[in-house]
């Protein structure tokens, strides 16, 4: 997935300390045997705006499918302002304050 210069900080963590808003570890998460996203990292800190951005099939929806719990990924974390949802269903994280709108 490819990001603008801007946001290369955010996607890596290397801006700022403490915990993160939300933050995706070395996600990897698959469609059967299709590995959809291999390994992706992000950080999103309170009042900041990320933007992903890549080719079709990159795999943005996936992410966002992983971070809302329709998708669970097989490898890696994702946390909400430190705590893992990577393992709760899609109403629970919903609750707890993600959601989407397209
Ligand atoms: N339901 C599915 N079953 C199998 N493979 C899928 C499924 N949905 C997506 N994929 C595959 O996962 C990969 C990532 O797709 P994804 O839809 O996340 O990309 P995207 O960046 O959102 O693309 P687009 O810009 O077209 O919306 C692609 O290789 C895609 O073919
Ligand atoms: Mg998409």
């Amino acid at each position: 997935m490819s990001t603008t210069p801007a946001n290369v900080a955010s996607l890596t963590g290397e801006r700022k300390n403490g915990v993160a808003a939300l933050e995706l570890r070395n996600v990897h998460t698959f469609y059967g045997h299709i590995h959809a996203i291999k390994g992706v990292s992000l950080r999103v800190d309170q009042g900041e705006i990320v933007t992903l951005i890549g080719a079709n099939g990159a795999g943005k929806t996936t992410t966002l499918r992983t971070i809302s719990g329709i998708q669970q990924p097989r490898e890696g974390q994702v946390l909400l302002n430190g705590q893992r949802i990577d393992r709760l269903p899609p109403h629970r994280i919903v609750e707890m304050g993600i959601c989407q709108s397209p």
